[in-house]
């Protein structure tokens, strides 16, 4: 299948571009780099010996989408583009809103206008209403977000929804996200953020290179085993591979489907740290600072539905997304604008 992967020289977008190359789909990017370098292009051609083509375009220019419709048979989307740090969509509400939203409904009008109507969307563990218990289910409460960027995924979502709900011809699968770390075991791509990393295994991986000097640990009174905050981390390529299970599932149902994609199981703070530091003989200084506002103390998925339903489930353990995350970063030491 033809599949147009928007956001595809991301993090996740990257890796799933790779993950569906070597499952013999056909890949068109779009991205207009605001958050990734066009590097990654050549790198995704590297790594699986196959071409891309690939588009500098803004999913919210219509014209753009419209030729490229035009031009190639789509047989599906998936939607990762987007913005997606927390703390700057709670200083940059409008442009979050307006990204993120414009986005995904000029994505809608353009597939639904070219009649390709198969979409699968990059959403987040950040849907689920904190007053749910662990593990997180499909089927548990969703809202009371936190912020701008988690408002947009709930929002994307609906949109999506009420879409597949007045049109049967749609197929529209919502995969939520848990934490996705490490890198492609090549270290050709990998997770490169624009400025002080926002999120916890980024920040590991730059004091290990020497670009930070210690991470700041965000609390460590809260409820759990060592104090410190637990998630549910993934590692990317398993992640990738949701997405390519996804599309097989699709093929042949309609309407909306929600799907985790997570391990399950949950790990700390100083897990992340200690296993890092084992498995890539690296010490990483931390110091103990105050809670991050907007932080739970806990959140892992259920991957039950997932399994069951499309077959996937995580096959890479703590030590892989640490070991991987560390060649990439070694590898590419200031990301890629390395060399
Ligand atoms: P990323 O920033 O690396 O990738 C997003 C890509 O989208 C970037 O390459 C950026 O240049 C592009 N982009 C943004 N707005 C665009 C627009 N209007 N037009 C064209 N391109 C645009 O982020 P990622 O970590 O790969 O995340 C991918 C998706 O998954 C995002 O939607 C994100 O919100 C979601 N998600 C990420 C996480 C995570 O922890 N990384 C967790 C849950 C959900
Ligand atoms: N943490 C630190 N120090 C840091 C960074 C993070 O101690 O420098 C801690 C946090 O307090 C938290 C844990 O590490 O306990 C994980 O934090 P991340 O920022 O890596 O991840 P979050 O779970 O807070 O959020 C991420 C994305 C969200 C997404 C969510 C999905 O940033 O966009 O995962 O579960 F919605």
């Amino acid at each position: 299948m033809k599949v147009l992967v928007t956001g595809g020289t991301g993090f996740i977008g990257s890796h799933t571009c790779v993950e569906l190359l070597e499952k013999g789909h056909d890949v068109v990017i779009i991205d207009n780099l605001v958050n990734s370098s066009p590097k990654v292009v050549d790198r995704i051609r590297a790594i699986t010996g196959r071409d891309v083509t690939f588009y500098k375009e803004d999913v919210r220019n219509r014209k753009a989408l419209d030729e490229i419709f035009e031009k190639h048979d789509i047989g599906c989307a998936i939607h990762f583009a987007g913005l997606k740090a927390v703390g700057e969509s709670v200083r940059m509400p409008l442009e979050y809103y307006d990204n993120n939203l414009n986005s995904t409904i000029t994505l809608c009008e353009t597939m639904r206008d070219h009649n390709c109507k198969n979409i699968i969307f990059s959403s987040s563990a950040t849907v689920y209403d904190s007053a749910n218990k662990v593990p997180l289910k499909e089927t548990d409460l969703t809202g009371n977000c936190t912020n701008p960027y988690g408002w947009t995924k709930y929002m994307s979502e609906q949109i999506m929804r009420d879409t597949a709900f007045a049109d049967e011809e749609w197929s529209v699968t919502l995969l939520r996200y848990f934490n996705p770390i490490g890198a492609h075991p090549s270290g050709l791509i990998g997770e490169d953020p624009r400025g002080i990393p926002n999120n916890l295994m980024p920040y590991i991986s730059q004091v290990a290179v020497g670009r930070l000097d210690h991470l700041n640990v965000f609390g460590n009174d809260y409820d759990t085993p060592d104090g410190t905050g637990v998630r549910d981390y993934i590692h990317v390529v398993d992640l990738a591979a949701g997405h390519v299970a996804a599309i097989d599932y699709m093929e042949d149902h309609k309407g909306e489907n929600v799907f985790n994609l997570g391990t399950g199981i949950g790990y700390s703070v100083l897990d992340m740290v200690h296993s890092f530091e084992r498995v890539n003989n690296i010490k990483i200084p931390y110091e103990i600072a105050p809670r991050r506002a907007g932080d739970l103390a806990t959140t892992y998925s259920s991957p039950q539905k997932s399994a069951e339903v499309l077959g996937w489930k995580a096959k890479y353990n703590l030590d892989d997304m640490c070991r991987d995350s560390w060649n990439w970063q070694s590898k590419n030491p200031m990301g890629y604008d390395t060399e």
